[in-house]
Order: C-alpha cells, then sequence, then structure tokens
C-alpha cells in the first residue's frame, strides 16, 4: 500500500505554437507564453514556433529566419528552460507536414470554410486567398495530434482551431479506434484577448505596431505607447470595467491584472479619483518592469546562436521521437505498407 502511493502519475503533457511571422507581442505574451512558463513544472511541455504556418502569407525569407531563432531566445527568457521543455521549429519536424497531409483526407470542406480566421484573412489578403490559407487548421490539428497532449493553451483566438482539431481526431478515431488523445484548449482567466491600445475594439496584433506592445520594445516606447492609449470621452476619467462602454480602460485593467494579480475590485479602488492620466502611466509601468528582464535576458540569448542552434537540435530529436511514433500508428492504421 505504502508502495503504492510513492508511484508518481504520470505528468499530464501541453502543447503549443506560435507563428513567427511578427516579433512577440504582449498578446501573445499574456494570452500564451505567460500562461506556458507558469505551468513548467507541473507538466510535460512542447511548445514550438509555427514556421510553416507563415507562409500563408507572404514572407520576407531573411526576416522569417531572423524571427525564427529570436523567437526561441525569447521563448527562453520567458521562463521556457530547455532542460524542462521541448522547445523546437515545426519545419525541423518533418512529421507535421506528413500528418497534415493525412488528416487533409478526413477534414471536410464545409468545416473549413466555416472558420472565421479563414474569413478575416482572405479578405485582407484577397490577392493571395492561397490553399495552405485554407488548409491552416488541418496542419495546426497535426501539429497537436502528433504529440498526444491533454491541454493546448492558447489565447481566445484559437479556440476553434483547437476546436475543429478535436473533431479531426474524433472522426479519425471513431473509424480506426483510439489512434488520438482528444485535448482541451486551455484557455486563461485574464489575458486571454488584449486588444490594441490604439483599437480597443481590435486584437492587439503586430499589423497596428502603434496600439501594439513588443516583448523587445525599450521602456521609452513602452511608456509612450501607453501614454497614447485610446480610452473613452468620460469626462471624471474614471477606471471602471465595462467591456461594452469602455473598452480602452477594460483593456488596459485586464492587462493590470493579469501582471499584478489583482483583481478588478482591487484596481477600481487603487485608481478611484485618479483619473486616466494616473492609471495609463500606472499600467505602462508595471508591463516595462515585468518585460524588463525578459528582453534583457532575450538580448544577450540573441547573442549566443550556437546555443540557440543546439536547443534547436535537441528540441527537434525529442519531438521527432514522439511525432514520429504518432505517425507510423497513422500510417498503419490507414493501410499504408510497412517495411
Ligand atoms: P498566433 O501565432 O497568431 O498566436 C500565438 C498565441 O498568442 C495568442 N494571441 C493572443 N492572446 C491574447 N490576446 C491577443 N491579442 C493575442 N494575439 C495572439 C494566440 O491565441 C496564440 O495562443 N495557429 C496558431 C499557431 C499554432 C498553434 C499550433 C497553436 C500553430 N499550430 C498548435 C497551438 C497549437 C496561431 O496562429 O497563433
Amino acid at each position: 500500500m505504502q508502495e503504492q502511493n510513492n508511484i508518481q502519475e504520470p505528468k499530464k503533457r501541453m502543447l503549443s505554437g506560435i507563428q513567427p511571422s511578427g516579433d512577440l507581442h504582449l498578446g501573445n505574451y499574456l494570452g500564451a507564453i505567460k500562461n506556458w512558463a507558469d505551468r513548467v513544472n507541473d507538466y510535460e511541455c512542447y511548445y514550438f514556433m509555427a514556421d510553416l504556418h507563415t507562409i500563408t502569407v507572404r514572407q520576407d525569407p531573411a526576416d522569417l529566419r531572423r524571427r525564427s531563432i529570436n523567437q526561441l531566445a525569447q521563448y527562453i527568457a520567458c521562463g521556457l528552460d530547455p532542460e524542462k521543455n521541448v522547445l523546437f521549429l515545426q519545419s525541423h519536424v518533418p512529421a507535421h507536414s506528413q500528418l497534415a497531409w493525412v488528416l487533409n483526407c478526413y477534414t471536410m470542406f464545409g468545416e473549413l470554410s466555416r472558420m472565421t480566421q479563414f474569413k478575416d484573412k482572405s479578405a485582407k489578403y484577397a490577392n493571395n486567398i492561397n490553399a495552405g490559407l485554407f488548409t491552416y487548421p488541418v496542419l495546426m490539428a497535426a501539429d497537436i495530434l502528433l504529440y498526444q497532449p491533454d491541454y493546448v493553451p492558447v489565447g481566445e483566438d484559437q479556440k476553434q482551431h483547437v476546436e475543429i482539431c478535436r473533431d479531426i481526431a474524433q472522426r479519425f478515431n471513431s473509424i480506426y479506434g483510439d489512434v488520438f488523445k482528444i485535448p482541451e484548449p486551455l484557455i486563461a482567466k485574464t489575458g486571454a484577448r488584449i486588444y490594441g491600445l490604439t483599437t480597443p475594439d481590435a486584437k492587439m496584433s503586430k499589423s497596428i505596431p502603434d496600439g501594439c506592445v513588443f516583448l523587445m520594445d525599450s521602456p521609452d516606447d513602452i511608456r509612450r505607447k501607453f501614454k497614447r492609449a485610446v480610452t473613452d470621452s468620460d469626462t471624471e476619467h474614471c477606471v471602471r470595467f465595462d467591456k461594452e462602454n469602455k473598452p480602452g480602460v477594460s483593456n488596459l485593467m485586464n492587462i493590470y491584472a493579469t501582471l499584478t494579480g489583482k483583481t478588478i475590485p482591487e484596481i477600481e479602488q487603487e485608481f478611484e479619483g485618479k483619473g486616466y492620466g494616473v492609471f495609463k502611466p500606472a499600467v505602462g509601468e508595471v508591463v516595462v518592469e515585468h518585460l524588463r528582464p525578459i528582453r534583457e535576458e532575450a538580448e544577450r540569448l540573441m547573442k549566443d546562436k550556437a546555443y540557440l542552434n543546439d536547443v534547436y537540435i535537441a528540441g527537434a530529436e525529442k519531438a521527432s521521437y514522439i511525432a514520429g511514433k504518432t505517425l507510423r500508428k497513422v500510417y498503419k492504421k490507414v493501410g499504408f505498407y510497412q517495411i
């Protein structure tokens, strides 16, 4: 009996990724990376850079290469220790593309047509509505299912993609038996949707750089962006959480709450009667101080390409081992001749 109690349950597995299509920003950090880093010790974690996904939109090759290595430095600087997490580049593990092809044949045209990101992106890039943009969620399903994770920690905008992944996996399992674990999306209570500082009705994204705080921004740039953050025309400058009527202020409160751990009523009380002129710089300062050690460590790591390359080599090896096992099982199930 005693002995049985000492046997440790295997850790649950987590997997997620970010496209190196732009520099990492506060939305990526609060919606995704911070949650990953907070759970490093409790889960077996796989985090990657989704470079295959980026070419659904035209990329400058040199920029993509630079961001693919710099993003690794930033993951590590955010607290993702490569000794405790498997960190890798998607294109280094061919099984992602290989499983994506198989899953393409188990995904329906209709369900892909309903994806909101496809609708948004095909409106935005109307002269390049390529097949990859359409089948993007299938590659994402392959990314996830290869590693049989329990959880996929993402921001709110990726929830629909995790749901279609579950549908594809369930469809495949219903034909071939229990091949894939059905993963759960893990969405944080605060920070899951950060809006642009100048566009409180649209999510923070690199495409609106003025309202987007990048992890590598200097303290002065961050302060300036927060000072210019859009609030509202309330003449009393009341710091109150009201998503509908005060989206800008509510977004800033959400950022402040996620970084300080304070509750919304505590923040309302802290800034009672102080106005936006005090509130906005205070949020900016919390962000500056939170990002300072991350930026400094990332700058140091970005100079050490040899170390980063070694992390990528080790990550690709570990990831390929796990991914290969799932891919072989899938190939066998669908009837590909094994040698
Ligand atoms: P991507 O690269 O657009 O974003 C990466 C992560 O950051 C989150 N995020 C945000 N969270 C809160 N507020 C925001 N303004 C904000 N902007 C981005 C996203 O929700 C995401 O968690 N398809 C994915 C990448 C991917 C992936 C995967 C993710 C490819 N394969 C497998 C998980 C599992 C994407 O484009 O995320």
